[in-house]
């Protein structure tokens, strides 16, 4: 009897300190390791979104495999659902109140919802889970994106300029010191964008490299089928990135100071964001701010510098710096993809898609529609309609951040041209192992 007694509190016991690895298991195996098999076996039977989520070299070269997408029509089955290469169905699907980027579970297996369910854990969400404002459908996205959005009005993006040009010019000051190659993606192109964000979010720049560091572990969430180790880099990264934005919190509710985050911790009672919510928004901030703008930079030093004439005439002022930035964002976007789902039966590219139906939008390939912009490989800075790209998405989650990151883009090239004219790539960029956003960890370059 006693052993019977003695043993119905034990396996609790013994349970509880299992219970935060067991939750980081189901996290993993529900988001990442089954779609992992599932894409796996998609792409053994040729399936082409399988083949390009799986293969590494497709993901560091994903274009011809888009002009295969393009070639099916302008909407196509694949192991994620539909898919589009296509501008104008891209276009549509961002701009339509018909599909949504929540998910509707109800549909999924039980064993699936639970899971999702045991899986989750808020000291751990990543920028793209509820109540992040990027997965939230209106009423509440709409209450989120009007709390952010007043810090970038026109005016108040118009008024960082001099900061911009500011921290752009102290980090070149650095560079003239540096003999030999350097890395110019950790020495410039990550630098500017997480000293800009770290300035508009209150957030203490000596911690920039911690940000740096979080945010390129961290960034690998927003693809599927992860492998266990990057996972467990990810999430370990993400758990340190709420811990610093609670102890962020706490401080600018004792000393508020004129900054978005001091704004958002002290709203009326009416608007205040709940933790969680407060939690996903300036994480969004943050990791959007920096980790998307840094391969903008990169990928268009990569691409000038096989376009030398381009470059000479950016610098020269024979071509504009603003159309530069449009035509990079279009023919290598920082942001390839994106999804919504099918919120009730929809007529898109002649045919019916049922409610919950998925469509991916690969922007990327979208943005690179010869309907749309002719001869679309082709780079070119004098192209005259390259801003009518979709690299910050478009509809209601149209990036927060387009205006602050064009003129990151514009100011931060023009200024490393007026510096280091003679710039050019040494030795081979390495591109960062992600599909959902393409940019360099590594760009060697010498600067005179
Ligand atoms: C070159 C740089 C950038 C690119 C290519 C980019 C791209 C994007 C894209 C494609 C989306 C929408 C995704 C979707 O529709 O599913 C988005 C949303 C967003 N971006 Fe950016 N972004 C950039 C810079 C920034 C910056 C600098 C910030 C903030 C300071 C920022 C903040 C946001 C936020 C908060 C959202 C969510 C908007 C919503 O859901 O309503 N982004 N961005």
């Amino acid at each position: 009897m006693s052993v019977t007694t003695g043993t119905a509190a034990r396996p609790e016991a013994v349970l509880r300190p299992l219970a935060g690895p067991a939750r980081t298991a189901v996290r993993w195996a529900v988001r990442h390791g089954l779609p992992a098999v599932y894409l796996s076996r998609s792409a053994r039977r040729g399936d082409l979104v399988g083949r390009l989520m799986r293969d590494p070299a497709l993901r560091g070269d994903p274009y011809e495999l888009y002009e295969q997408l393009r070639a099916r029509g302008p909407l196509s089955g694949s192991s994620l659902g539909l898919v589009t290469a296509s501008h104008p169905v891209a276009q549509d699907v961002l701009r339509s109140d018909r599909f949504g980027v929540g998910w509707d579970r109800t549909g999924a297996p039980r064993v699936i919802r639970w899971a999702l369910d045991f899986g989750d854990d808020p000291a751990a969400a990543g920028v793209a889970e509820p109540p992040s404002m990027l997965v939230t459908d209106p009423p509440d996205h709409t209450r989120f994106r009007r709390l952010v959005s007043r810090a970038f009005t026109p005016r108040a993006t118009a008024a960082f300029e001099p900061a911009i040009r500011r921290i752009a010019e102290r980090l070149l000051e650095d560079l003239e010191r540096r003999e030999g190659a350097v890395d110019l993606v950790h020495a410039y192109a990550a630098q500017l964008p997480v000293l800009v964000i770290a300035d508009l979010l209150g957030v203490p720049v000596e911690r920039r490299e911690d940000f740096l560091r979080w945010g390129a572990a961290a960034a690998a969430t927003l693809d599927p089928g992860l492998p266990l180790r990057r996972y467990l880099a990810a999430e370990k990264a993400l758990r340190a990135m709420h811990r610093f934005l609670a102890e962020h919190f706490a401080r600018l509710r004792r000393e508020p100071a004129d900054d978005l985050v001091s704004r958002l911790v002290t709203l009326p009672p009416a608007e205040a964001l709940t933790d969680r919510e407060l939690h996903a928004t300036v994480l969004l901030l943050l990791g959007a701010g920096f980790e998307t703008t840094v391969n903008l930079l990169g990928n268009a030093v990569v691409l000038l510098d096989a376009h030398r004439d381009q470059w000479d005439a950016l610098r020269t002022g024979a071509a504009g710096w603003d159309d530069a930035v449009e035509e990079v964002l279009r023919i290598d976007s920082p942001v390839q993809l994106t999804g919504r789902s099918a919120r009730s039966d929809v007529e898109l590219a002649g045919r019916t898609v049922p409610a919950g139906t998925r469509v991916t939008l690969f922007l990327g390939a979208a943005n690179r529609d010869p309907d749309v912009f002719p001869h679309p490989a082709r780079f070119d800075v004098m192209r005259p309609n390259a801003r009518e790209h979709l690299a910050f998405s478009g509809g209601i989650h149209y990036c927060v951040g387009a205006g602050l990151a064009r003129l990151e883009g514009a100011i931060g090239l023009a200024a490393l041209s007026a510096r280091f004219p003679a710039l050019r790539v040494a030795g081979r960029p390495q591109r960062r192992d992600l599909q959902t956003l393409r940019g360099f960890e590594v760009l060697p370059v010498t600067l005179r």
